[in-house]
């Protein structure tokens, strides 16, 4: 039932003032961390910052504000809730057999292969690649560089160890993906955890790295960002797709997430589309 006049004012009230103190939160962060969120999409934003407040038994936007600015471990918390760290082996399989099926072909006639992975996370993708690769007789001429804004995470990442119960889906997947090979060889059992080969991180490089604030770091073949874009919002989108222009070779390939796409941005027409469903381009300008 609609509310008085006064009633749905103050609502405003609230959701403007909400705003002003998201507002001074991200910029509060970015001045002394120098992480920036100032343009990441602001209902995702708004729920964790939410989440984070109640876990730290705090009220309000600005309580979290002055914790997060006096208490770095506080800030490393947050970091975990706002970078949104989701990920699987051989996610959307489909977009792995279509990179087998439409890619692979192309990488084999480079003698060297110069591989970005932004935003990995814990490291699933990149080691769902590796195998991949491999198993098409790439992996030795490739480098993979794979990076996240979240130190944490690629901490993880490195160590390449991963919940043995998230197995079961990683074989489906894997199989569904095109795998040629018995995806339990890639790894030991240990307890509850599955220790993944090291040669799979061999030609692997994990660093830092912060879409939002830093340079093109080397020019690559083929540059991976899923999943990451959703979270931004379309002017931040712009300015990574831009930073992605940048740092291709020439002809170089780009994979996105499923909800993400090259078209209605200023670089669509830089792109020639290799699979449109699976969201794989190839820079042809
Ligand atoms: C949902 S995960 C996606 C992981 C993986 N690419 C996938 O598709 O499964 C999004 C990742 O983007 C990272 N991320 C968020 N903002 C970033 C930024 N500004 N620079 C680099 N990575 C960022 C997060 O830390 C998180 O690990």
């Amino acid at each position: 039932m609609p509310g008085t006049l006064e009633t749905r004012v103050d609502e405003q009230e609230k959701l403007d003032l909400q705003a002003i103190e998201i507002n001074l939160l991200t910029e509060g962060i970015y001045h002394h961390y120098g992480f920036d969120f100032r343009d990441y999409s602001q209902p995702s934003l708004k729920r964790r910052i939410w989440k984070r407040i109640y876990a730290e038994g705090l009220s309000t936007i600005s309580g979290l504000i002055e914790k997060v600015l006096h208490d770095p471990a506080c800030m490393e918390r947050l970091l975990l809730d706002l970078s949104i760290n989701t990920t699987s082996m051989f996610r959307d399989p489909t977009f792995y057999l279509a990179f087998r099926q439409k890619v692979v072909p192309m990488l084999r006639t480079y003698p060297f292969v110069r591989i970005w992975h932004a935003g990995c996370s814990t490291g699933e993708e990149v080691y769902s690649m590796a195998m991949l690769l491999f198993e098409e007789g790439l992996y030795d001429r490739c480098r993979i560089y794979a990076t996240d804004i979240n130190e944490a995470v690629l901490q993880r990442a490195k160590e390449g160890i991963f919940p043995i119960s998230s197995m079961k889906e990683n074989t489906s997947n894997y199989i569904a993906a095109g795998g040629s090979g018995t995806f339990s060889e890639y790894y030991v059992a240990k307890y509850d955890y599955a220790i993944f080969r090291p040669s799979l991180r061999e030609n692997v490089v994990f660093a830092q790295h912060n879409l939002v604030t830093d340079a093109s770091f080397n020019h690559f073949n083929v540059i991976f960002c899923r999943n990451v874009l959703i979270y931004f919002n379309s002017a931040l989108q712009e300015r990574v797709q831009k930073l992605f222009l940048d740092s291709f070779e020439n002809f170089g390939i780009l994979g996105l997430g499923k909800k993400e796409t090259v078209r209605y941005t200023s670089v669509a027409d830089n792109y020639q589309i290799i699979d449109d469903e699976e969201k794989l381009y190839r820079r042809i300008r």
